[in-house]
Formats: structure tokens, sequence, C-alpha cells
């Protein structure tokens, strides 16, 4: 079989096992894990969201992660390629995953310069008393949610330097830039985050705080908000239904054991997501301590006021404040930058298959415009509520949409389900039974269409944090239109890349390839 038949076989691949699990876990833990996770667990009953947490995990998170993974390894292409060559038209899908990776890594990105900015500001807690002024007005100058054009120089100036940091991963490609980017700071990041979690288990009051997050109000569990805050929390975590996942399934060499290495990734994601939970609440039962309060009084406990308000409060008071604050916002800036790169990649080898663009010029174009775009977006006076809005609707209606129809077409549409299983069965050493395909093409849809529902008629009723109406409707809808035109616009042109999209021979090649019409019984007419 010549590399042409094949397809992919010139892809840029990991060179070793290890390489796609660490990439895989750089990618679910980030931003999510440590500012998102505890909050959520705490506002959604405690300790009793671990039930849903982790029916969540099973039933969607992980089925969907092996989806993800069958599609990109077996069609060996980021996901517009894949989907393609399933089905035509399905192109599209692909292209709004590809979008959906787009929007999030521009104002991804601005939070990691958020982070990089309070790495340097740790050292002399130059947040102050007023951690929340700080972070408002003397570091974001937010003003009001509208269209500024006045440029922050303290986003601005690290955003840059995180776009810079983009492009050079990129530019260097799977094996050399993301394998090594996360081989080296995926171990970092777990034994810099276990320092400040012993650290901060052993602080006076961290009891008390983790009685807070942990203490089971059972009664959470007949609120549907709860099931939908763990669905939500798990798709964002486990960076699936996004395009990213099937990529780096893509970059994987063909024999891969793909089911037991995303077992692997699941775990290890939602182990540090718990490793989070109760680093950050003991540091907050400590601070409730120190101000004799209950931790229950205090505020700001999830999204950035719990890392970028709240947190700085808590090194504050810290023994070796420094140190810790260094630990904890280096720990952001890492784990975040390990997921933006996963996204990036994303778009960057979306491109390169259709255009057949040189590495370094999908790169450097890819960065070059996000960076701009995101600069331009979010490092001005609105960038807080423009982020803020562009979180929530392309999380929770985009995220949603995109899983609910991969999960459709897929399974009911196309009936793909079965030869997917099979495939990955075919490659792996943990055999996925029939079940499978009763959670991927049932239970997840029905649960995330219960959840499209109830987030699109919120936002459709309620507005979104009482932004006016015409902010939510350009950056909130706006970007998921957006998206959604770029995914049918974007199949017009014709393939360019170096892998022929409609003459491929996936492989292992299972019964109904070689007997039929399948691909391999066509050998002969493969160019
Ligand atoms: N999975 C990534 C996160 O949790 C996107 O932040």
């Amino acid at each position: 079989m010549t590399s042409a038949k094949a397809g992919g076989e010139h892809r840029d691949t990991f060179t070793r096992n290890s390489g796609f699990i660490f990439a895989a876990i750089g990618s679910a833990v980030g931003l999510g894990n440590i500012w998102r996770f505890p909050g959520v667990a705490y506002e959604s009953g405690g300790g009793a969201f671990l039930i849903p947490y982790l029916v969540a995990l099973l039933t969607a998170g992980i089925p969907i992660l092996f989806l993800d993974y069958a599609v990109g390894h077996r069609f060996r292409g980021t996901a517009p390629l894949s989907f393609r060559r399933i089905k035509k038209p399905v192109e599209s899908l692909g292209w709004f995953q590809t979008g959906l990776l787009f929007v999030i890594g521009v104002y991804y990105a601005a939070v990691i310069a958020w982070a990089l900015s309070y790495f340097f500001f740790s050292f002399k807690q130059s947040w102050g008393e007023d951690t929340a002024t700080f972070f408002v007005e003397d570091y974001l100058k937010a003003d009001e949610p509208g269209v500024s054009t006045t440029l922050v120089g303290g986003v601005a100036i690290p955003l840059v330097v995180v776009w810079l940091a983009v492009l050079v991963v990129l530019a260097l490609g799977v094996a050399k830039g993301i394998e090594k980017v996360n081989i080296v700071f995926i171990p970092l990041l777990f034994v810099a985050f276990a320092a400040l979690v012993i650290r901060a288990v052993t602080l006076p009051g961290a009891a008390e705080g983790l009685n807070a997050l942990f203490t089971p109000h059972w009664d959470a569990l007949t609120d549907l908000d709860v099931w939908i805050a763990a669905y939500s929390q798990i798709f964002f975590s486990l960076s699936i239904a996004f395009g990213i996942m099937i990529a780096y399934a893509s970059f994987q060499r063909r024999k891969a054991n793909m089911t037991s290495s995303g077992l692997v990734v699941a775990f290890a994601n939602s182990s540090f997501e718990i490793l989070a939970g109760i680093g950050v609440f003991s540091a907050l039962g400590f601070f409730a301590y120190q101000q004799q309060i209950a931790v229950g009084e205090l505020e700001g406990l999830t999204g950035p006021s719990l890392s970028f308000i709240t947190f700085p409060a808590v090194i504050s008071e810290m023994p070796g404040s420094a140190f810790f604050g260094a630990l904890f916002f280096g720990s952001l800036v890492i784990a975040g930058f390990t997921s933006l790169i996963s996204l990036m990649i994303g778009v960057s080898s979306a491109i390169q298959d259709k255009w057949g663009l040189s590495r370094r010029t999908a790169a450097v174009s890819v960065s070059l415009v996000c960076g701009l775009i995101s600069i331009a977006l979010f490092s001005t006076t609105s960038g807080l509520f423009t982020l803020d809005t562009v979180d929530n609707y392309a999380n929770n209606i985009g995220v949603v949409t995109s899983a609910i129809l991969m999960s459709v077409i897929l399974i009911w549409v196309l009936r793909r389900g079965d030869m997917l299983r099979r495939h990955l069965n075919a490659v792996s050493t943990f055999k996925l039974g029939k079940i499978w395909l009763g959670l991927v093409g049932v239970v997840a849809p029905v649960f995330l269409i219960i959840m499209l529902v109830q987030r699109a008629y919120s936002v459709i009723v309620d507005g979104y944090e009482g932004y006016p109406t015409w902010y939510t409707t350009t950056f909130g809808w706006g970007s998921v239109i957006l998206v959604s035109v770029a995914a049918v616009l974007l199949t017009l042109p014709s393939w360019k890349g170096r892998d022929d999209p409609d003459t491929f021979l996936p492989w292992p090649p299972l019964p109904e390839d070689v007997r039929g019409s399948g691909p391999h019984a066509r050998k002969e007419t493969v160019r």
C-alpha cells in the first residue's frame, strides 16, 4: 500500500503512545479544571455533585471521547477531512467544530495572558488589599459591555507572548512541538499543583473548606441544572466534540491502543479536577478561618472571580505568599497553554489538510489571524465582558450542538457506529461492547438535547448576566452564527491537501471494506 493509497501516512505523528497520552491529558487538563470545577462542584450539591459528575463521565464523557478517537484514528484527518471521508456533506460538521476551536482559542489565550501577568504579580502581591478593584479596574481597566478600541497594554503584552509561544509550538509540529511540550509540562504541572495542594491541606481551616466542598446536599440530585452543570463540565474538561481529539487521534500511529489510552486520559483529567477542588477549597477554608467567617460566606467562588479575585486574596494571607502565588498562577499558565496548543493545532492542521499549506505557513497564518483577533477583542477595556459572553455561548450552545450533531449523524443517519466500534476494538486491548452504541447513540444525545433546550431557552428568555440584548446577540449568538456560516462556506473550495479525501483506504480493513463495495474492494481504482 503506498502512502497516497493509504492516506495520511505522511502525517506528522506522535513518536510514542506516551506522547499521545501526555498530549491528550495536556489538552484535557486546562483552565476548566482549575477555575471551573471547584466552583461548579461547590454550587451544585457539593459532595453529591460527584454522582452526576461520574454519571456524566461514564455515560457521555468517555463514550464521546472514544467516538472522537474512532473518527480521527480510522479516517486519519482533522475533523473536516475525517468527516468528509465518512460522507462528503458531513465535512461541514468538521468545519463547525474547527470554528468552535477558533472561537474558544481566541478568548482562552486571553485568560492565559491574565494568568501570566498574575504569575509576576505574585512575587510582590501587587494586587494589594482590594483584589476585586485591582483585577477589574486597575488590571483589566474594564468599563462596560460594549465595543471598545482602547487597548490595555497590561493584557495585550502577555497576550502577544502567548501567541508567539503558540506559533513556535505549531511550527514545530506534533512530534517536536506538541509532544515535547506536554512531556515536559504535564509532569511539571502535576508536581507543582500537588505541592500547592499539600501545603493547602495543612493550613488551619482547611478541613472546613473541604467540608464545604464535599458535604453532600442530596436534594441537588433532583435539580436538572445540577445534572446539566455536570455534563457541561465534562464536555469542556475532556475537550470532546470540538475536533481536538479527532485531530490528536489522527496523529496517532495506526497501531495504537486507543481505548486504553482514552481511559488513562479521562481518569487523569478527573483526578486532576478533584485535586484542584481539594487544593482550592482547603485554601478557601484557611481564608475563611483567618477572617472568622464560614466558607459559605465567601464570595466569588467560581470562574474568573475565583482565580483572579478570591485566590489572590487567599495567597496574600498564606505563609510563603510569593512562592504559592507563583505555583498557582504558574500551574494555571501551564494547564491553559497545553490546552490552547491543542485547540490551535486543530485549526492549523485542518487548514493544512484542506489547502496543503506547509506546517510553517499554516502555523504563522493561524497564529497571526487568531492573535490579532484575540488582541482586538479581549485586550480592550470591554474584553472581560466579551470573553464572558463568547465563552457562555460557544460552550453551552456551540459545543453541545456539535456533540448532538455528531452523535445523530454518525450513529443514526449514516449508521457508522458499529463500524467505528469495531475499528477501536481492532486496535485496542480494552474492547467496547454494544452498550457503547447505546451510550453515544441514545443516552448522551438525549441528555444533550435536554441541556441545549434548557440553555437556549434560558439565554433567549432571561438573557445573559444582565448584558444588553444587542451585546449578547452580537457576540454570543453572533459567534455561533459565524461558526455555522463558516462551516458551510469552507466546504465550497476544492481540496488541495496532500491527502485526497476521496481515495482513502482505512486501516485495518474491516469486513465491509474488503467485501462488496467497500474501499478496499476498489483498490485497483485507487490512485
Ligand atoms: N479541556 C480544556 C479545559 O478544561 C479546554 O480547560
